[in-house]
């Protein structure tokens, strides 16, 4: 369990915020606190956006159960306190899996890839020098809108995924589609998407708040494009107004109903 410190401020005590432990509030007047906290209004605006839908991606398959005594459970004092429940929870229950089924899992999700993408190595180096081409800022924007230095680990993998996407044809007919990075971060992989497929949509989804070097080059490019701020487990793709196609009369309108565009779906180290 983390242990948050208590505070005493004139006797009063003080702990720490349930809405946002960063800060702390006098206990006998949380009640009154919790209208006021700017994380609750923050949240109830996050709340009222069209692209929320409360746990509308959750599923209904079985909760992770955790486990008090593994490792990661609840009790755990591991390397990263922050990572929270939800870290803890899929470790847990990939150490309780056992070495077998865990790696009869990773065989299938290997087997999954290969399916998908081919058992062949990348030709990376192809890949990295032809999105270093591009007219845009892409790759090299990273190294130059930032202040550490380039990073070709994040460069491969961009190029490597832009390479993916063009080989099974994804690139093709951009404009009518849209792309939707899931946990963009900085937004770096959305834009090499964008700068290979000139004229799509594109969707920056992340709960994290960044500095947005990425944003400011896809502006200056005039691009397509919005960041949505909401955990994938509640987004809502009919709320994203770029991956709608109709008029977007729709129910209380004489038009047809706006429908989803065809959308493509990315991911790089989404994890968190
Ligand atoms: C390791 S970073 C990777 C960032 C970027 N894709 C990259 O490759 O540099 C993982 C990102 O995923 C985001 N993320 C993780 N889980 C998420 C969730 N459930 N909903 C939205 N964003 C999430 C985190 O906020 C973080 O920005
Ligand atoms: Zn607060």
């Amino acid at each position: 369990m983390i242990a948050f410190p208590v505070f005493f401020d004139f006797g009063r005590k003080r702990i720490p915020c349930p809405l946002d432990p960063q800060h702390t509030v006098v206990e006998s007047e949380l009640a009154l606190h919790i209208k006021r906290c700017p994380a609750h209004r923050k949240q109830e605006e996050a709340e009222a956006k069209a692209y929320y839908r409360k746990a509308c991606n959750t599923g209904s398959g079985p909760e992770v159960q955790l486990d008090e005594a593994a490792p990661g459970g609840p009790d755990a004092q591991g390397p990263d306190p922050k990572a929270g429940k939800s870290a803890a929870a899929r470790l847990a229950h990939a150490c309780g899996m056992g070495q077998a089924r865990f790696l009869e899992l990773a065989a299938r999700v290997v087997a999954a890839c290969e399916q998908v993408c081919g058992a062949d190595e990348d030709p990376v180096e192809e890949l990295l020098e032809e999105l270093e081409a591009l007219p845009g800022e892409g790759v090299a924007s990273e190294r130059s809108a930032s202040n550490r230095p380039f990073s070709a680990k994040h460069a491969r993998q961009q190029a490597s995924i832009v390479g993916h996407l063009r080989r099974l044809g994804l690139l093709e007919e951009a404009q009518e589609r849209a792309y939707v990075e899931f946990g963009a971060g900085k937004g770096y992989l959305g834009l090499a998407v964008r700068e290979a497929a000139p004229g799509a949509a594109l969707v920056l989804i992340d709960r994290g708040t960044f500095t947005l070097p990425a944003d400011r080059v896809l502006r200056k490019m005039k691009a397509r494009f919005e960041r949505l701020r909401v955990d994938i487990a509640d987004f809502e793709p009919r709320g994203a107004p770029l991956l709608l196609q109709g008029s977007g009369l729709g129910s209380s309108g004489k038009g047809p109903e706006p429908s989803l565009r065809p959308w493509i779906a990315l991911g790089k180290h989404l994890c968190g």
